[in-house]
């Protein structure tokens, strides 16, 4: 039997097999960042027996959003529209948990409320966009402006608003949570050393700058208890202007410390994938794999990033992850783990309609009919 389809646990969650829905921002909520019908119908197509659903990045505040059409859960509406597709991925047993997510400094005050992005401090994510909508409707990109540096005093806020957002996700019925805490949102520029230049315990040092990570994944812990919190990690990510001096030691350090706190799993991005986007090249100051920090982390680890089947699959014979979450590869193939299964031939997919739009290249690709089997 291939490795991809046996069964795994996580935590608390058992799974059947390890072909895992990686998060995928598509920018389809019904309105007010509440997933409606075609969402819905999206994430039910991707259920599998036992299967593992990352549902996509969604804001936990109301204050910070990157794109338009994007999530929330910090509405009782956004969360009664995440009951609903949590209820339609459970009924085919798939368990499936939710990606919390705060863009800090990627934040687009027209997404928030009028704003200005916070950030652990006033350093811009240059060259870096969100997405709106524009006069005549269409998405247009965003430069995000100048963020504000955080006063200390303003951290616990954050911290409250990320747990009311974990008892959301609860309440909604997910199967747990994972913390964005990859591609340059807030817990990774707190992090790294290029975007955090503070003196107080939240900057400077590596304990210190780890400090806001990991509150954040006790506060989930506290909400969720150990065996159902995640972490999302991009050790080798330079997407929204991120750079540290010293990503390896920075990384090491950082899963190190997340042993005690009996995660979920660990998901980690590998260095041939930069950002949440499509880009497929990248300039590594050091490149982190999943590989490098097996050897300093003991729980589950999800590795995700360019993974076809056959290489995933090599990688776990190899020991080195447990789990491969696919993005790209997922949305045009719904029935991901049936085709590995089967040997089934894949569908390529459309960037053009990755984000925003209508059914059209997200939820009308077919699962396939073999006239064989
Ligand atoms: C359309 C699109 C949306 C994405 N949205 C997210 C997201 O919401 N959260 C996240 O952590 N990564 C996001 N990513 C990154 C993917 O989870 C994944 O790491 C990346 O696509 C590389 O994996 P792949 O080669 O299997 O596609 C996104 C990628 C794509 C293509």
């Amino acid at each position: 039997m291939k490795a991809l389809l046996s069964p795994v646990i996580a935590g608390k969650l058992q799974l059947d097999h390890r072909v895992v829905m990686a998060p995928t921002t598509r920018m389809r909520t019904a309105q007010g960042g509440v997933p409606g019908e075609l969402m819905i119908e999206y994430y039910r197509q991707r259920a599998s027996q036992g299967g593992l659903l990352i549902a996509e990045a969604t804001a936990v505040s109301p204050f910070a959003n990157a794109y338009e059409d994007a999530p929330g859960i910090f509405t009782d509406d956004q969360q009664a529209g995440w009951q609903r597709l949590v209820e339609a991925v459970h009924a085919l047993g798939s368990q499936i948990v939710l990606q919390l997510w705060h863009p800090g400094r990627q934040s687009l005050p027209e997404l928030s409320a009028g704003r200005q992005p916070i950030a652990p401090s006033a350093l811009i994510a240059r060259d870096t966009y969100g997405v709106v909508k524009n006069h005549q409707g269409a998405y247009e990109g965003k430069l995000f402006p100048e963020p504000r540096a955080l006063e200390k005093s303003e951290i616990k806020g954050l911290m409250e608003e990320l747990r009311q957002a974990a008892l959301r996700a609860r309440a909604a019925g997910f199967d747990g949570v994972e913390l964005h805490a990859a591609n340059g949102y807030l817990p990774e520029q707190f992090l790294l050393d290029g975007s955090n230049q503070r003196t107080d315990n939240y900057g400077g040092s590596l304990e210190n700058r780890a400090r806001f990570l990991l509150e954040s994944v006790e506060i989930l812990n506290e909400v969720w208890g150990k065996g159902r919190v995640a972490v999302r990690i991009s050790p080798s990510g330079i997407y929204g202007d991120m750079h540290d001096s010293h990503p390896t030691a920075t990384f090491r350090y950082l899963v190190e410390q997340l042993n005690p706190l009996g995660l979920a799993y660990l998901h980690i991005i590998e260095p041939r994938i930069v950002g949440p986007e499509d880009r497929e090249t990248g300039h590594y100051s050091e490149p982190v794999a999943s590989r490098d920090l097996r050897a300093f982390y003991q729980g589950t680890l999800i590795a995700a990033g360019g993974f076809k089947p056959d290489d995933a699959e090599s990688m776990l014979q190899k020991g080195d992850a447990d789990l491969i979450a696919f993005g790209r590869l997922f949305t045009s193939n719904p029935d991901l783990p049936e085709r590995i299964r089967h040997a089934f031939p894949l569908a390529t997919y459309n960037r053009d309609t990755f984000f925003g739009g209508d059914a059209r290249g997200y939820s009308d690709y077919p699962a396939y009919v073999s006239d064989g089997v």
